[in-house]
This record gives structure tokens, sequence and C-alpha cells, in this order.
């Protein structure tokens, strides 16, 4: 187990370049399993999330090398269609295999990804989809999936699941088949996907928008890629300088890709700048309140940026309420928050935090423990608020999703230190 110490208390400046998007590349690597050959992806994050995704690519079969932000994967031999559960476990993105894994070989067992803190996470609509296309899949403790010929099917998801989506591009873009899919997440990861596939010779109409069309092609090609920024890091980065008072720029991101972030800060009275691929964030003296923030699918206010937005509101000036519309238990920073004294309570009902904002001088440094992966990163944003010296335990939890936190943290002038347990 390791910790976080951070001390804090003052602004933060400085320039970052963002690393590579963690929710764009696990898909991608799931996709490398179509490419009977080797793929190159460039810009690709060191977290613990794409250390796991190469582990269970190597266990199907592929040679995997990789060379700082560079992986190369060779998918021309698989030897294997079952992810271990030991490695399935280790993070719910194994599910987007299922997908990939059908497209290959026709068949996949996968052991049923397990919740995590921040809901129940089931994968009802990935297999509703699934068995559009013609897949029979079995429900046990694992998924047991063949699908002998990928059926044209037209698909209207009753939700705009993001994986849900992406499992279907990868199951039927190598096939003879016909998809029209309505209702499709228009999330950023998910037009990425589609990018790297076209380049790799699928042919895909509407990545990004809510209805997506895929024509199966007989075989994608050997390409090399460069997967796009996080913007999810990108927007925890500009939650430190609204937080602290201070001025950061991420540079390497599309600001189009955080509107509805970079639109609520500016709401809360930062000065937020745009350029072609930079974003930067100056607050002058303490946020303004929002009367209600709701976290909704993209292009709305992404739900992954909700606990980092609750750090800088403990300090706003007046109330604010922020409901968590995507996920059922996504509210776990908030408890942490009161060990430094936030003024924050929970209406569960409406999965709702109520936050009277307090004068950073009413807050405390604390003892505090990563629920999971965004609340522990936004624990880092309260840290560097507030005086004094905070430990953030769990910090694992970071790393899935943040190349180096105490690193990052320290770029643009902040005090942090990792301690390993
Ligand atoms: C992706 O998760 C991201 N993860 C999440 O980021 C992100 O929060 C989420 O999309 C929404 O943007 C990765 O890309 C690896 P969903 P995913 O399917 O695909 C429900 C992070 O911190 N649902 O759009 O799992 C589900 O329970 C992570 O980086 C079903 O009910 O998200 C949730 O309430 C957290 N049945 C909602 O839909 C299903 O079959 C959104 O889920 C699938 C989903």
């Amino acid at each position: 187990m390791s910790s976080l110490i951070i001390t804090g208390g003052y602004p933060v400046s400085g320039e970052v370049q963002v690393q590579g998007s963690k929710n764009a590349v696990l898909p991608l690597l799931a996709a490398s399993l179509l490419v009977k050959g080797t793929t190159v992806i460039e810009h690709c994050p060191d977290i613990s999330d794409v250390t796991c995704m190469l582990e269970i690519l190597k266990s199907l079969g592929c040679t995997v090398l990789r060379d700082k932000e560079t992986v190369i994967i060779d998918a021309e031999i698989l030897g294997r269609s079952a992810v271990s559960r030991q490695n399935a476990e280790k993070m719910r993105s194994s599910i987007s295999l299922l997908g990939a894994l059908l497209g290959r070989e026709g068949r996949a067992r996968i052991p049923l990804p397990g919740g995590c803190s921040i809901g129940k996470r089931p994968v009802d609509l990935h297999l509703m989809a699934l068995r559009c296309l013609g897949a029979e899949i079995e429900e046990k403790d694992e998924l047991y999936a063949v699908l002998r010929k990928c059926h044209s099917a037209e698909i209207v998801f009753p939700y705009p699941s993001v994986g849900a989506v992406q499992n279907v591009i990868l199951a039927s873009v190598v096939s003879s088949a016909s998809i029209v899919m309505r209702n499709c997440a228009r999330e950023p990861e998910v037009e990425e996907l589609c990018m790297f596939l076209n380049r790799a010779g699928a042919n895909i109409r509407g990545g990004g928008t809510d209805t997506i069309i895929v024509t199966g092609v007989k075989k994608l090609c050997e390409i090399r890629y460069i997967v796009r920024s996080d913007r999810i890091v990108a927007g925890t980065l500009l939650s430190m300088a609204a937080a602290t008072q201070g001025d950061i720029t991420v540079k390497g991101i599309d600001p189009f890709e955080l509107s509805a972030v970079t639109n609520v800060f500016a709401n809360m009275g930062c000065q937020v700048k745009l350029y072609t691929d930079a974003i930067s964030l100056r607050a002058d003296g303490r946020v303004r309140c929002l009367p209600l923030l709701k976290t909704l699918p993209y292009p709305g206010f992404p739900t992954d940026m909700q606990s980092q937005l609750i750090s800088v509101l403990i300090q706003a000036r007046g109330t604010s309420v922020v409901r968590e519309t995507v996920f059922e238990n996504r509210l776990g920073i908030v408890p942490e928050l009161r060990r430094m004294h936030a003024d924050i309570v929970v209406n569960r009902r409406e999965q709702a935090a109520i936050i009277r904002g307090r004068d950073k001088r009413y807050l405390h440094a604390a003892e505090l423990m990563a629920p999971d992966l965004r609340a522990g990163a936004a624990l880092v944003v309260a840290a560097m608020a507030v005086e004094g010296t905070s430990t953030i335990k769990k910090s694992e939890y970071v790393e899935r999703g943040y190349e180096n936190m105490a690193q990052l943290v320290r770029s643009v002038g902040g005090s942090c230190q990792v301690l390993s347990e």
C-alpha cells in the first residue's frame, strides 16, 4: 500500500504536457487483438491499468514490447481466448476484451468484471447488444461467449454506455455484417476507437456522435497510432489551479473535449483561456458556488470530474449542489473531505452532495483514504488547497490513472512525496 504526503495552502502554477488518455488507450489495446500483425501505440500512459491490460494481452499469446510511452503489440498468433480471473479482477476494462475476442476468435471467456466502489457496474447493455449481433452468451461466474457469424443488426441503446458501444464496434468491425447503433455514447474515447480502427482499414462512420454505422471489413492492417491526451487528467490539473487560486496551463489537449468543465470553472469566476491545443486556468480569490451541477454523459459535465469539482467547491462562496447521475455510488469523497472540516452533506436518494463553501482558514489538513481513482485524485486537489500536511492512503488507486501524481503536483510547484508501506 502507498500514501501521498501533501503540504498545501498556497497557489500553484505551471505548464504541464498532459499524459496519454487511460480511457482512450485501454480499448485501443483491446482492439490490437483484431490486427493479425503489429500495432504500435504512442503516447501510451505509464499507469497500472495499462500494465494490467498488457499482461492480459500477453496471457492471450501476444508479444508485447514497451519503451517508455511506446507500446508494440504483435497479435499475429493468439493462443487463448480466455482471460484469467486474477487479471480480470484487477480492472474493470477487461470487459472490452469480450468484444475484441469475439471479433478475432469468435469466442471468449471473461470473468464477470467485479463491481467497484462507484457502483455495481452491470454489463447487461454489453450482453444485450452483443446478442443482437448473434452472440450466444452464458452468464455464470464467468461470461462464456460464442459468435459464429456476426449478423447485421440495428441496435438502440437504452442508455449511452461507453463500454457497450465499444464492445459492439470491436465485435463487428472485422465481419461481413453492417451494424447501425443509435443513442450511442459520444465520449471522445468512442471517437478515438473509431479513428484508430479506421486508420487500420475499418469502415466506421459517426464515431463521437449518437449514431454509429459499422460496415465490417475482411481484415485490419498494421498501424502506428498516437493516442490522444487524457482529458480527465487535464481537468484534474485545472482543478488544482481553481482550488489553490493558482494559474495552470495544460498542453497537448483539445479544449473542445473539456468544454463542459471549462464552462463550469468560468461560471465559478475562474479566468479560462482556450488555445488550439492547450487550456489555461487562473483563479484570483475564492470561486463562486454552483446552485446545481449534474454529471451527464458526454458532452455534459463528466462524472470522472465530479469529485475534483467538489474538492474545489468546499471553499466556494455560497452553497453548491452536485448531483451524480451516471454512477449510483460515486460520492465516496464526501466523508474524506468532512475530515478536513468541509461542510458537506449527502442526499442519498438524489445522489447529491450539498456543499457549503468555507474559507480555507476553516479547512484542515487530515489523514485521508482514497476511496477510488478519481476521488483519490480529488483528495490531492483538496490537500493542495489547505494549510498543513495531509496524508492520502491507498494512493495506488490514483496510480491506476495518473502516471506519477507526486511528480505532477511538484511540476506545478506543489509539495508531494510518496510513502510506500
Ligand atoms: C467508462 O466506463 C470509463 N471507463 C469511466 O471512467 C467513465 O466514468 C464512464 O465510461 C462514463 O464516461 C473506461 O473507459 C475504462 P458506461 P464504462 O458503460 O464504459 C451503467 C474512470 O474513472 N451501465 O458508460 O463502464 C453503468 O453502471 C472510469 O476513468 C449499465 O447499467 O461506463 C453506469 O451507471 C470510471 N449496464 C453507466 O451505465 C451496462 O451494461 C455508465 O456506464 C453498462 C453500463
